[in-house]
């Protein structure tokens, strides 16, 4: 006789049988739709070629993911897909299990192993050890090399210069004879942390960071929450460091790219913990992926205070933040104009020929989008159509204006060895 009570009960055990949003917290929409994918997107071409050659080769890739956490590494790169698959195919993905050889995540902090290990308990070709990246690998004896050697999330702003240094020189002279590294820091001029902009770059600057963003606003006013240095990196301090790295080595380390990833949408735009005149734009990006629910268009139009003194970094911010404003606009006035009785949009559509290319494209998307799916009637097509395109329009808009110069809240290098 089946127990209904005991059934109920083994899956709330799970874990898997609670309501989940991703309004908020660490896999938050932004984190999901965004900025994972940014560093899919940066990524792919680099790894495409890396693949060909071990292909060419007959070999498996080789990954260590540094400072891998509770593991999501894994995750994000084995879900990097093919450049523009067509819309029939559903096996998509880069780097199929057969070609993996062994994805080796490690950490300092032995509960983040742990997770890693209860989340990943299936996946046969993940390793996942404690260790200490700061200043060399932790290796065993005679490890093979890999191919990617891995970070994401700021990962590096918890290094000192001269630990970065002997780290990035250690996988140089330890990678075969063609690897990728993958460097993340959190940036030195994010606008969500213009209260601590400095005038001049001194090395090792860091900020005391707090992760007050999971917690809930009473509870950040009432508790004092721990915080801890990352050091905040710009482009050209970062460039500085890996050429002493590939001196140090004696071995070549190309720069491939540089690129900025969540320039309005950092978490501490929602915090205003070091802006004070941060608006909580996250939240609002979060809600337009979100499934069923409207949000208020008008909550997304940015007002960006400049700092004087700044006026590279000022120029930057005003120019995104223009680009950003016209294309919400633009959605709201496409959305005020819907007549849903004749299927038509009662406007001017064609954008004005002085629009810098990628924002015509932008704006010509999101009519597209109108016109294409306003007039569905089954499931509500402005809060799962047509906000979802305009959330991923914005990020598209992000990718094609950053600077890949420390101007937001992660700046992320892709280095290439080849010997
Ligand atoms: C910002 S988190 C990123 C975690 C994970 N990669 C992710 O995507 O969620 C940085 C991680 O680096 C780890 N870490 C910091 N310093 C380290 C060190 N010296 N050696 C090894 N891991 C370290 C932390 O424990 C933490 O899990």
């Amino acid at each position: 006789m089946v127990d209904v009570r005991e059934a109920y009960s083994e899956a709330v055990s799970t874990g898997q049988y609670q309501m989940e949003s991703r309004l908020l917290g660490k896999y938050d929409n932004v984190r999901v739709c965004w900025e994972d994918q940014t560093t899919r997107i940066f990524l792919r071409p680099y790894l495409e070629s890396l693949l060909a050659e071990k292909k060419q080769d007959l070999e498996r890739m080789r990954i260590l993911d540094l400072g891998c956490g509770t593991g999501d590494g894994y995750y994000q790169l084995m879900t990097i897909s093919t450049k523009d698959p067509g819309v029939c195919e559903h096996r998509i993905n880069l780097i199929s299990p057969e070609i993996l050889g062994i994805y080796k995540g490690i950490d300092i902090n032995g509960e983040m192993i742990a997770k890693a290990r209860s989340v990943l308990t299936n996946e046969d070709k993940v390793v996942l050890c404690e260790g200490d990246f700061s200043g060399e690998l932790p290796l065993e004896e005679n490890e093979p090399p890999y191919d990617l050697y891995f970070t994401s999330y700021g990962t590096f702003s918890h290094l000192t210069d001269n630990q970065f240094v002997s780290l990035l020189a250690d996988i140089a002279r330890h990678s075969a004879k063609h690897a990728l590294v993958v460097c993340d820091w959190i940036g030195r001029h994010s606008y969500e942390w213009q209260d601590l902009w400095a005038p001049e770059l001194k090395a090792d600057h860091t900020m005391d960071y707090v992760i007050s963003y999971v917690h809930s606003r009473n509870l950040r006013r009432r508790k004092k929450l721990q915080s801890f240095p990352l050091r905040m990196m710009s482009r050209m301090e970062a460039e500085n460091l890996i050429q002493l790295a590939a001196r140090r080595s004696g071995t070549a380390i190309e720069i491939k790219k540089f690129f900025d990833r969540s320039i309005f949408v950092g978490r501490h735009m929602d915090t205003g913990d070091y802006n004070r005149n941060a608006q909580p734009i996250r939240r609002v990006v979060n809600s337009l992926h979100e499934a069923n629910v409207r949000t208020d268009l008008a909550e997304l139009i940015i007002n960006y205070y400049p700092k004087q003194g700044f006026d590279f970094l000022n120029n930057f911010f005003e120019k995104m933040q223009m680009a950003w404003n016209t294309l919400v606009e633009h959605t709201i006035n496409l959305l005020n104009a819907y007549n849903a009785e004749s299927d038509t949009i009662e406007m001017e559509l064609t954008p004005p020929p002085y629009m810098p290319e990628k924002l015509r494209t932008a704006i010509n998307r999101m009519t597209r989008v109108v016109e294409g799916s306003a007039w569905l009637q089954a499931g509500d097509p402005r809060a799962n159509i047509i906000e979802p395109q305009l959330g991923y329009t914005l990020r598209q808009l992000e990718m094609d204006m950053q600077q890949g110069q420390g101007t937001a809240h992660g700046l992320a290098a892709i280095l290439e060895i080849k010997k």
